[in-house]
């Protein structure tokens, strides 16, 4: 194989950026890794990594019961921290009320209207501890799954926590998904209860979460109960049903604020979190407690380099793993003040993300590439007579940050004086795989730089065997870590196959990548069938099934285009059925056909209509030939145009012919 990324045609930058950024003086010298040479020192101290992990596990975490084997690896299923009990809850509040910090902020809200609320550790406590038992009176017990399908409220991390806290495992389901999608995640969980609002704000309109779940609930029967947070009150109570819905308010208030910490063995299920793959339905990833919690607080401390005084935003929905690990777990188990937003960048205009900065005044903010490159496209005027000299860290994660993007965050935002710190991870993960330490890493833009302590990350070829510096191959991770997910929920075989059987015994992380001469990392972007669309991951195969359950359409393809903001956009190939006439109502009408059946995220960009889709003589459709079409052609002219494929199709013969 040559450079992965050009094995799909999908790299995005040619990596020939050599301009190096060395830590800050300043940061460098209060950092908690301070040189390359202390980082390098660390590294090779936590190439025993069980031993490390240990030792980490014992002083970053609390523990109920000690545990008694590090890790039970019985391939590919893992188990860390056998015998030990634990609580994530109580490891993200109790302790720190406990340990005298139950004055600290522990969260700053903005609702998208302009409303903030601020919690102490203590309040928050209490609003968890209310909340867990609600959700226990609602006939939860250990071990229920819980769907969380919320705005960005902190009523949403409180119901977070509030699971963590009985071992109730949770099911994030973001509220940009659709009531189809939401649905087919509760049916696959066996979801009990669900917590929702009646509805959020995003760039001044209304999700409307609550009918979203009215019309799930009738095709997911699991689920008994739902708790209703009142958010947008653009609902009328009348239209809820009596039976099944509670006010979480009414619940909370008829509470008392006390609620013990369930002591959980340290495999039991944290939470479900529902991905994309390459093929079939979404994976529901299971990250387990112990190991998780330690990954998640273990990653913060380190790579964002936190400090008691620290104001962390990162701006990423709990919808998402980045959202799970560092809006709350990493960032509550360390003491952090975080803050959360709840809207849109642009509402009511793009100067919003540099005002909330300047209020609160933000030291640590993490957001994605395509967020900075809306932000360029904007215009720095937005920017210009913001006060962001409260920033000292900026950190990217999502996809590939290229190199334009990267600088204008560096000077723009940072300043010049901020380290940016590129973490590459993944919702299998659990927590930063890859990532500079700020006051340690020379930093060059386009790479995440090298891999965390106690992590084994390797290049290699289709073999496992280590491909040399600077050649492509595939990203894999070769020892188990603590915050791997443990399995697909419900299915181990497809556990097995997508992650372990692809190069045996070792992780496969479905992205290519090359290192170079100095150990960097250059991550070249997904291998399969995924597409990552403005940082969300998307399945090819998932929007194709809702584009054929469509009666108009035969068969469908869709690829990936590169696409200047979301990285890259989605563009769809569709045959029609016989009769069926292309027309440019019908493509609207396809498009939200698919956003019907998963969620807007997935709303195609482009469809077009072809009369046949180019195939292999085994029949499977050619992705990287279309992917090539959607890259190079614009659409231009008659959007309805059929494609002559035929033609394709006969230079394919001809080339067979000729091999
Ligand atoms: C991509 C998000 C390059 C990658 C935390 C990965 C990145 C997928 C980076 C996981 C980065 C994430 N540089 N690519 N810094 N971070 N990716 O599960 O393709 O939503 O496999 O987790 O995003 O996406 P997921």
């Amino acid at each position: 194989m040559s450079e992965a990324g050009h094995a799909n045609g999908k790299i995005t930058s040619v990596l020939s950026e050599q301009r190096v950024f060395l830590p800050p003086p300043d940061f460098q010298k209060k950092a908690h890794v301070s040189s390359l040479d202390a980082y390098s020192k660390l590294r090779a101290h936590a190439a025993d990594s069980e031993t490390y992990w240990a030792a980490e596990a014992r002083e970053r975490l609390s523990w109920f019961q000690d545990f008694d084997q590090v890790l039970k690896w019985q391939a590919p299923f893992a188990q860390w921290f056998v015998g030990g009990k634990i609580n994530a809850s109580y490891n993200c509040l109790d302790r720190h009320v406990e340990a005298g910090r139950g004055d600290k902020t522990a969260l700053i809200w903005e609702g998208e209207p302009g409303e903030t609320r601020r919690y102490t550790y203590s309040q928050l406590l209490e609003e968890v501890c209310r909340c867990a038992q609600a959700i226990k009176q609602l006939d939860i017990t250990k071990g229920d799954r819980v769907t969380i399908y919320m705005p960005l409220i902190p009523e949403m991390l409180i119901a977070v926590l509030a699971c963590a806290r009985i071992g109730a495992p949770h099911s994030v389901v973001f509220g940009g998904f659709s009531a189809e999608a939401l649905a087919s995640r509760n049916n696959d969980a066996q979801a009990k209860l669900m917590i929702t609002a009646d509805g959020g704000y995003r760039r001044g309109n209304i999700v409307p979460l609550k009918e979203n779940v009215d019309a799930a609930l009738p095709h997911s029967p699991s689920v008994k109960n739902v708790l209703v947070v009142k958010r947008s009150g653009h609902i009328d109570r009348s239209t809820w049903h009596q039976e099944r819905d509670h006010d979480w308010h009414e619940m909370l208030a008829a509470q008392e604020p006390f609620c013990p910490a369930e002591p959980l063995d340290s495999e039991h299920p944290l939470f479900i979190l529902y991905t994309s793959g390459s093929t079939g339905k979404p994976k529901g990833i299971l990250h387990t407690t112990a190991g998780y919690l330690l990954g998640a607080t273990s990653s913060f401390h380190y790579i964002f380099d936190h400090r008691e005084e620290d104001i962390f935003w990162c701006t990423a929905d709990l919808g998402w793993i980045t959202g799970h690990t560092y809006v709350a777990y990493g960032p509550l188990a360390n003491g952090a003040t975080v803050l959360m937003y709840e809207g849109a960048p642009n509402a009511p205009d793009p100067s919003r993300f540099w005002k909330i900065i300047e209020r609160h005044k933000v030291s640590i903010l993490y957001t994605a590439p395509t967020a900075i490159r809306a932000f360029i496209k904007w215009g720095d005027e937005h920017i210009d007579g913001h006060d962001l000299s409260s920033l000292r860290l900026l950190g990217s994660v999502g996809e590939p940050i290229n190199p334009e993007a990267w600088t204008w965050y560096h000077s723009k935002i940072g300043g010049g004086r901020c380290p940016i710190v590129d973490t590459w991870w993944q919702t299998e993960t659990g927590s930063i795989m890859i990532s500079p330490l700020p006051g340690a890493t020379p930093t060059i833009p386009g790479t995440a730089t090298r891999p965390f302590f106690g992590i084994d990350v390797d290049v290699v070829d289709k073999h496992g065997v280590s491909v040399p510096d600077n050649t492509g191959g595939f990203l894999v991770i070769k020892k188990p870590w603590p915050s791997m997910l443990r399995n697909i929920y419900g299915d181990p075989e497809r556990y097995e196959h997508t992650y372990w059987s692809h190069i045996p015994g070792m992780y496969f992380t479905g992205d290519g990548a090359r290192r170079d001469s100095h150990g960097n990392f250059w991550i070249m972007g997904r291998i399969d069938d995924v597409l990552n669309v403005a940082g969300h991951r998307l399945s090819t195969m998932e929007i194709e099934s809702a584009l054929v359950s469509h009666p108009a359409v035969a068969e469908a393809a869709v690829v990936g285009k590169p696409d200047e903001i979301k990285g890259e956009s989605i563009c769809c190939f569709v045959t029609l059925e016989a009769k069926t006439q292309p027309s440019e109502l019908l493509k609207q009408e396809l498009r939200q056909h698919v956003a019907e059946q998963i969620g807007a995220l997935a709303r195609p960009d482009e469809v077009r209509f072809s009369d046949s889709l180019p195939k292999t003589r085994s029949g499977k459709i050619m992705r990287r030939l279309l992917r090539d079409i959607a890259a190079q052609r614009s659409s231009v002219g008659d959007m309805t145009t059929l494609e002559d494929f035929g033609v394709l199709e006969r230079l394919r013969a001809e080339d067979e012919e000729n091999a």
